[in-house]
Protein backbone atom coordinates (compact mmCIF):
# COMPACT_ATOMS: atom_id res chain seq x y z
CA UNK A 1 0.00 0.00 0.00
CA UNK A 2 1.53 2.93 -1.28
CA UNK A 3 1.28 6.20 0.73
CA UNK A 4 -1.66 8.12 -1.34
CA UNK A 5 -3.65 4.81 -0.41
CA UNK A 6 -2.30 5.03 3.54
CA UNK A 7 -3.69 8.72 2.96
CA UNK A 8 -7.21 8.34 1.58
CA UNK A 9 -7.87 4.95 3.58
CA UNK A 10 -7.35 7.13 6.85
CA UNK A 11 -9.77 9.92 5.91
CA UNK A 12 -11.87 7.68 4.82
CA UNK A 13 -12.14 5.77 7.75
CA UNK A 14 -13.00 9.34 9.93
CA UNK A 15 -15.38 10.39 7.20
CA UNK A 16 -17.32 7.10 7.58
CA UNK A 17 -17.59 8.10 11.14
CA UNK A 18 -19.06 11.24 11.08
CA UNK A 19 -15.31 13.60 10.85
CA UNK A 20 -15.42 16.39 8.58
CA UNK A 21 -11.91 16.39 6.72
CA UNK A 22 -9.91 19.44 7.26
CA UNK A 23 -7.42 20.65 4.70
CA UNK A 24 -3.47 21.20 6.18
CA UNK A 25 -2.93 24.71 7.76
CA UNK A 26 0.28 26.07 6.39
CA UNK A 27 3.84 25.26 8.22
CA UNK A 28 3.99 29.18 9.33
CA UNK A 29 1.04 29.12 11.94
CA UNK A 30 -0.32 32.10 13.53
CA UNK A 31 0.44 31.60 16.78
CA UNK A 32 3.38 33.96 17.49
CA UNK A 33 5.15 31.82 20.14
CA UNK A 34 5.75 29.06 17.75
CA UNK A 35 7.90 29.28 14.30
CA UNK A 36 6.53 26.41 13.20
CA UNK A 37 3.57 23.78 12.82
CA UNK A 38 4.72 20.93 15.25
CA UNK A 39 1.00 19.33 15.29
CA UNK A 40 -2.31 18.55 13.62
CA UNK A 41 -3.94 20.18 16.41
CA UNK A 42 -2.33 23.64 16.27
CA UNK A 43 -4.90 25.24 14.24
CA UNK A 44 -7.68 23.85 16.23
CA UNK A 45 -6.32 25.40 19.35
CA UNK A 46 -9.54 27.33 19.52
CA UNK A 47 -11.90 25.00 19.04
CA UNK A 48 -10.65 23.30 21.90
CA UNK A 49 -10.76 26.26 24.48
CA UNK A 50 -14.16 26.75 23.03
CA UNK A 51 -13.49 29.80 21.47
CA UNK A 52 -14.75 28.81 18.05
CA UNK A 53 -17.73 26.75 17.39
CA UNK A 54 -16.67 23.51 15.31
CA UNK A 55 -20.33 23.31 14.12
CA UNK A 56 -20.14 26.68 12.27
CA UNK A 57 -16.95 26.11 10.88
CA UNK A 58 -16.82 21.97 9.87
CA UNK A 59 -20.45 21.17 10.25
CA UNK A 60 -19.23 18.86 12.89
CA UNK A 61 -17.45 18.44 16.04
CA UNK A 62 -15.21 16.01 15.09
CA UNK A 63 -12.66 16.33 12.13
CA UNK A 64 -9.83 14.46 10.63
CA UNK A 65 -6.29 15.93 8.71
CA UNK A 66 -3.54 15.19 7.25
CA UNK A 67 -1.30 18.27 8.70
CA UNK A 68 2.27 19.44 6.85
CA UNK A 69 4.38 19.34 10.38
CA UNK A 70 8.32 20.77 10.70
CA UNK A 71 10.18 20.08 13.74
CA UNK A 72 13.46 21.48 14.78
CA UNK A 73 13.96 19.47 17.80
CA UNK A 74 15.06 16.90 15.82
CA UNK A 75 17.33 18.19 13.36
CA UNK A 76 20.78 17.19 14.49
CA UNK A 77 19.30 13.68 14.61
CA UNK A 78 18.17 13.47 10.90
CA UNK A 79 20.09 10.69 9.20
CA UNK A 80 19.14 8.14 11.73
CA UNK A 81 17.03 5.56 11.14
CA UNK A 82 13.72 7.49 12.27
CA UNK A 83 13.84 11.12 12.81
CA UNK A 84 12.92 14.28 9.94
CA UNK A 85 12.76 17.62 9.85
CA UNK A 86 9.60 17.57 7.69
CA UNK A 87 6.52 15.10 7.60
CA UNK A 88 3.31 14.92 7.32
CA UNK A 89 0.66 13.83 10.46
CA UNK A 90 -2.50 12.25 10.48
CA UNK A 91 -5.00 13.30 13.12
CA UNK A 92 -8.62 12.67 13.91
CA UNK A 93 -9.99 15.17 16.67
CA UNK A 94 -13.06 15.94 18.67
CA UNK A 95 -14.05 19.33 20.33
CA UNK A 96 -16.71 17.37 22.92
CA UNK A 97 -17.72 15.66 20.02
CA UNK A 98 -16.48 11.59 21.41
CA UNK A 99 -13.86 10.97 24.32
CA UNK A 100 -11.86 8.16 25.22
CA UNK A 101 -13.48 4.96 24.63
CA UNK A 102 -14.29 6.21 20.69
CA UNK A 103 -10.52 7.39 20.55
CA UNK A 104 -8.84 4.29 21.45
CA UNK A 105 -12.03 1.97 19.55
CA UNK A 106 -10.91 4.01 16.01
CA UNK A 107 -7.36 3.83 16.25
CA UNK A 108 -7.58 -0.45 17.58
CA UNK A 109 -10.08 -0.71 14.77
CA UNK A 110 -8.18 1.20 12.27
CA UNK A 111 -4.34 -0.17 12.92
CA UNK A 112 -5.27 -3.89 13.99
CA UNK A 113 -8.16 -3.90 11.36
CA UNK A 114 -8.41 -2.06 8.18
CA UNK A 115 -4.47 -2.30 8.12
CA UNK A 116 -4.05 -5.63 9.69
CA UNK A 117 -0.85 -4.56 11.90
CA UNK A 118 -0.29 -6.03 15.17
CA UNK A 119 -0.32 -4.16 18.30
CA UNK A 120 2.92 -4.74 20.53
CA UNK A 121 1.40 -2.43 23.62
CA UNK A 122 0.10 0.70 24.76
CA UNK A 123 1.13 3.01 26.83
CA UNK A 124 -0.99 4.63 29.42
CA UNK A 125 -0.34 8.19 31.88
CA UNK A 126 0.30 6.30 35.03
CA UNK A 127 -0.58 9.48 37.06
CA UNK A 128 0.83 11.64 39.42
CA UNK A 129 0.32 14.71 41.98
CA UNK A 130 -1.19 16.99 39.72
CA UNK A 131 -3.41 14.31 37.30
CA UNK A 132 -4.60 11.17 38.01
CA UNK A 133 -3.69 7.80 36.57
CA UNK A 134 -5.13 7.06 33.20
CA UNK A 135 -7.37 3.95 34.29
CA UNK A 136 -10.24 4.63 31.76
CA UNK A 137 -8.25 3.78 29.03
CA UNK A 138 -6.08 0.96 30.53
CA UNK A 139 -9.92 -0.56 30.92
CA UNK A 140 -10.94 0.33 27.01
CA UNK A 141 -7.46 -1.16 25.88
CA UNK A 142 -8.03 -4.34 27.98
CA UNK A 143 -11.64 -5.03 26.62
CA UNK A 144 -10.44 -5.09 23.37
CA UNK A 145 -7.78 -7.21 23.96
CA UNK A 146 -4.65 -5.72 24.32
CA UNK A 147 -2.31 -7.54 27.23
CA UNK A 148 0.52 -5.41 27.30
CA UNK A 149 -0.51 -1.63 28.30
CA UNK A 150 2.45 0.57 29.60
CA UNK A 151 2.59 2.67 32.07
CA UNK A 152 4.46 5.77 31.92
CA UNK A 153 5.40 9.25 33.69
CA UNK A 154 4.06 12.25 32.93
CA UNK A 155 7.74 13.71 30.73
CA UNK A 156 6.52 10.06 28.27
CA UNK A 157 2.30 10.52 28.58
CA UNK A 158 1.70 13.96 28.65
CA UNK A 159 1.11 16.03 25.51
CA UNK A 160 0.99 20.14 25.27
CA UNK A 161 0.77 22.69 25.15
CA UNK A 162 2.19 23.79 22.25
CA UNK A 163 3.29 27.60 22.27
CA UNK A 164 3.63 29.13 25.64
CA UNK A 165 0.07 28.49 26.94
CA UNK A 166 -3.15 26.05 25.59
CA UNK A 167 -4.80 22.38 25.53
CA UNK A 168 -2.94 19.52 27.02
CA UNK A 169 -3.61 16.22 28.86
CA UNK A 170 -2.55 12.43 29.50
CA UNK A 171 -1.74 10.25 26.35
CA UNK A 172 -1.88 6.65 25.03
CA UNK A 173 0.38 5.40 23.00
CA UNK A 174 0.26 2.47 20.25
CA UNK A 175 3.57 0.83 19.71
CA UNK A 176 3.69 -1.50 16.44
CA UNK A 177 7.03 -3.26 15.67
CA UNK A 178 8.39 -1.83 19.15
CA UNK A 179 8.00 2.10 17.60
CA UNK A 180 5.36 4.52 18.55
CA UNK A 181 2.88 4.79 15.87
CA UNK A 182 0.05 6.79 17.22
CA UNK A 183 -0.27 8.95 19.93
CA UNK A 184 -3.86 9.91 21.14
CA UNK A 185 -3.63 12.89 23.21
CA UNK A 186 -6.21 13.44 26.02
CA UNK A 187 -7.20 16.70 26.36
CA UNK A 188 -8.51 17.81 29.76
CA UNK A 189 -6.65 20.83 30.75
CA UNK A 190 -5.23 24.20 29.67
CA UNK A 191 -1.75 24.72 30.85
CA UNK A 192 -1.22 28.37 31.32
CA UNK A 193 2.00 30.34 31.09
CA UNK A 194 2.97 29.49 34.54
CA UNK A 195 2.58 25.92 33.77
CA UNK A 196 -0.72 25.69 35.68
CA UNK A 197 -3.59 23.43 34.64
CA UNK A 198 -7.02 24.10 34.98
CA UNK A 199 -9.55 21.80 33.60
CA UNK A 200 -10.62 22.86 30.28
CA UNK A 201 -14.53 23.21 29.90
CA UNK A 202 -15.16 20.78 27.12
CA UNK A 203 -12.72 17.36 26.75
CA UNK A 204 -11.25 17.09 23.43
CA UNK A 205 -9.61 14.56 21.38
CA UNK A 206 -6.70 14.88 19.29
CA UNK A 207 -4.42 12.41 17.79
CA UNK A 208 -1.02 12.19 15.89
CA UNK A 209 0.53 9.30 13.26
CA UNK A 210 3.33 10.83 11.59
CA UNK A 211 2.58 8.66 8.21
CA UNK A 212 5.96 8.11 7.32
CA UNK A 213 6.50 5.69 10.45
CA UNK A 214 2.86 4.10 9.13
CA UNK A 215 4.02 3.65 5.83
CA UNK A 216 7.25 2.22 7.36
CA UNK A 217 4.83 -0.48 9.10
CA UNK A 218 2.57 -0.97 6.35
CA UNK A 219 5.45 -1.01 3.53
CA UNK A 220 7.51 -3.33 6.13
CA UNK A 221 10.62 -1.63 5.24
CA UNK A 222 13.84 -1.39 7.72
CA UNK A 223 13.40 2.09 8.14
CA UNK A 224 11.56 5.31 7.11
CA UNK A 225 13.67 5.97 3.91
CA UNK A 226 12.93 2.59 1.72
CA UNK A 227 9.37 4.17 2.06
CA UNK A 228 7.61 5.49 -1.30
CA UNK A 229 7.98 8.46 0.62
CA UNK A 230 11.80 8.78 0.50
CA UNK A 231 12.79 6.05 -1.77
CA UNK A 232 11.71 8.39 -5.33
CA UNK A 233 15.04 10.95 -3.84
CA UNK A 234 17.54 8.23 -2.46
CA UNK A 235 17.33 6.21 -5.55
CA UNK A 236 18.38 9.32 -7.56
CA UNK A 237 21.51 9.35 -5.94
CA UNK A 238 24.80 7.38 -6.30
CA UNK A 239 24.80 3.91 -4.39
CA UNK A 240 28.16 4.40 -2.80
CA UNK A 241 26.96 8.26 -1.35
CA UNK A 242 27.10 7.59 2.59
CA UNK A 243 23.54 6.04 3.96
CA UNK A 244 23.26 9.63 6.31
CA UNK A 245 24.24 11.86 3.90
CA UNK A 246 21.42 10.13 1.24
CA UNK A 247 18.99 10.20 3.89
CA UNK A 248 19.85 13.97 5.12
CA UNK A 249 19.26 15.20 1.63
CA UNK A 250 16.24 13.39 0.98
CA UNK A 251 14.67 14.79 4.18
CA UNK A 252 16.01 18.09 3.71
CA UNK A 253 14.92 18.21 0.46
CA UNK A 254 11.19 17.65 1.39
CA UNK A 255 11.37 20.29 3.72
CA UNK A 256 12.65 22.88 1.68
CA UNK A 257 10.42 22.70 -0.52
CA UNK A 258 7.50 22.82 1.81
CA UNK A 259 9.08 25.55 3.32
CA UNK A 260 9.24 27.65 0.54
CA UNK A 261 5.51 26.43 -0.73
CA UNK A 262 4.44 28.13 2.78
CA UNK A 263 6.28 31.48 2.29
CA UNK A 264 9.53 30.96 4.16
CA UNK A 265 12.35 32.41 2.51
CA UNK A 266 16.49 32.05 3.68
CA UNK A 267 17.33 34.88 6.26
CA UNK A 268 18.86 35.19 9.29
CA UNK A 269 16.21 35.18 11.42
CA UNK A 270 13.30 32.77 12.50
CA UNK A 271 12.18 30.09 10.38
CA UNK A 272 14.18 31.62 7.52
CA UNK A 273 16.84 31.09 9.10
CA UNK A 274 15.91 27.52 9.65
CA UNK A 275 15.30 27.38 6.30
CA UNK A 276 18.24 28.95 5.31
CA UNK A 277 20.47 26.02 7.20
CA UNK A 278 18.98 23.12 5.73
CA UNK A 279 19.52 24.75 2.32
CA UNK A 280 23.25 25.36 3.33
CA UNK A 281 23.65 22.05 4.00
CA UNK A 282 22.28 20.51 0.97
CA UNK A 283 24.74 23.18 -1.03
CA UNK A 284 27.54 22.13 0.84
CA UNK A 285 27.21 18.08 0.07
CA UNK A 286 26.44 19.26 -3.45
CA UNK A 287 29.16 21.04 -3.93
CA UNK A 288 31.81 19.18 -2.18
CA UNK A 289 30.63 15.48 -2.63
CA UNK A 290 29.46 13.55 -5.74
CA UNK A 291 25.62 13.73 -5.38
CA UNK A 292 25.27 12.67 -9.06
CA UNK A 293 22.09 14.70 -9.38
CA UNK A 294 21.24 18.85 -8.84
CA UNK A 295 19.41 19.59 -5.93
CA UNK A 296 17.21 21.67 -8.01
CA UNK A 297 16.14 18.25 -9.84
CA UNK A 298 15.48 16.17 -6.27
CA UNK A 299 13.00 19.72 -5.46
CA UNK A 300 11.26 18.98 -8.54
CA UNK A 301 10.83 15.31 -7.35
CA UNK A 302 9.52 16.05 -4.62
CA UNK A 303 6.95 18.84 -6.35
CA UNK A 304 6.04 15.65 -8.75
CA UNK A 305 5.62 13.34 -6.07
CA UNK A 306 2.96 15.48 -3.79
CA UNK A 307 1.37 18.07 -5.99
CA UNK A 308 -1.22 15.84 -6.78
CA UNK A 309 -2.48 15.33 -3.13
CA UNK A 310 -5.20 18.23 -2.37
CA UNK A 311 -3.47 19.38 0.40
CA UNK A 312 -0.49 20.36 -0.84
CA UNK A 313 -1.36 22.57 -4.29
CA UNK A 314 0.31 25.11 -3.72
CA UNK A 315 3.89 23.12 -4.34
CA UNK A 316 5.29 25.75 -7.05
CA UNK A 317 8.43 24.35 -9.00
CA UNK A 318 9.38 27.34 -10.31
CA UNK A 319 9.87 29.52 -7.41
CA UNK A 320 11.53 27.06 -6.06
CA UNK A 321 14.10 26.40 -8.19
CA UNK A 322 14.56 30.39 -8.42
CA UNK A 323 14.39 30.32 -4.45
CA UNK A 324 17.27 27.68 -4.17
CA UNK A 325 19.67 29.43 -6.64
CA UNK A 326 19.01 32.28 -5.54
CA UNK A 327 21.11 31.01 -2.06
CA UNK A 328 23.19 29.00 -4.11
CA UNK A 329 24.53 31.63 -5.79
CA UNK A 330 24.92 33.83 -2.66
CA UNK A 331 26.56 30.95 -0.22
CA UNK A 332 29.20 29.53 -2.87
CA UNK A 333 29.93 33.30 -3.71
CA UNK A 334 31.04 33.57 -0.26
CA UNK A 335 32.40 30.08 1.37
CA UNK A 336 32.84 28.04 -2.12
CA UNK A 337 36.83 27.76 -1.89
CA UNK A 338 36.39 27.50 1.93
CA UNK A 339 34.36 24.57 1.12
CA UNK A 340 36.56 23.14 -1.07
CA UNK A 341 39.62 23.26 1.82
CA UNK A 342 37.60 21.71 3.96
CA UNK A 343 36.69 18.97 1.66
CA UNK A 344 40.48 18.05 1.55
CA UNK A 345 40.78 18.03 5.27
CA UNK A 346 40.23 14.77 7.28
CA UNK A 347 39.58 16.40 10.86
CA UNK A 348 39.15 20.09 11.95
CA UNK A 349 40.75 20.91 15.41
CA UNK A 350 39.37 24.72 16.80
CA UNK A 351 42.91 26.34 15.38
CA UNK A 352 41.92 25.12 11.39
CA UNK A 353 38.08 25.97 12.12
CA UNK A 354 39.55 29.50 13.22
CA UNK A 355 41.49 29.58 9.96
CA UNK A 356 38.90 28.53 7.63
CA UNK A 357 36.42 31.37 8.74
CA UNK A 358 39.30 34.18 9.15
CA UNK A 359 40.24 33.30 5.23
CA UNK A 360 37.48 31.84 3.28
CA UNK A 361 33.89 33.67 5.97
CA UNK A 362 33.47 29.29 6.47
CA UNK A 363 30.79 29.66 9.19
CA UNK A 364 31.06 27.24 12.07
CA UNK A 365 28.26 25.36 11.59
CA UNK A 366 29.20 24.68 7.95
CA UNK A 367 32.49 22.64 9.78
CA UNK A 368 30.61 21.22 12.55
CA UNK A 369 28.24 19.64 10.18
CA UNK A 370 31.63 18.30 8.27
CA UNK A 371 32.70 17.06 11.66
CA UNK A 372 29.98 15.48 12.56
CA UNK A 373 30.86 13.28 9.50
CA UNK A 374 29.30 13.55 6.16
N1 LIG B 1 -0.50 16.59 19.32
C1 LIG B 1 -0.05 15.23 19.50
C2 LIG B 1 1.28 14.95 18.85
O1 LIG B 1 1.79 15.76 18.13
C3 LIG B 1 -1.08 14.30 18.93
O2 LIG B 1 -1.51 14.76 17.73
O3 LIG B 1 1.80 13.89 19.04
Amino acid sequence: MNSSDLRKKFLDFFKARGHAIVPSSSLIPDDPSVLFTTAGMQQFKRYFTGELDPMKDFGSKNVVSIQKCFRTSDIDEVGDESHLTFFEMLGNFSFGGYWKKEAIVYAHEFIAKELGLSIDYVSIFEGDKDVPADEESEKIWKSLGIKDIRKFRREDNFWGPTGAEGPCGPTSEVYVRGLEVWNLVFNEYYCDKNKKLTPLKTKGIDTGMGLERLAMMVQNTPTIFETDLFDFLIKQMPRDLPTTTKRIIADHVRGIAFLISDGVRPSNREAGYVLRRLMRRVISYSYQKNIGISPETLLSSVVEKFKDISNYKNLDSQLMESTFKNEYGKFIRTVGSGLKELEKLKSVDAKTAFKLYESYGLPYEVIKEFEGGI
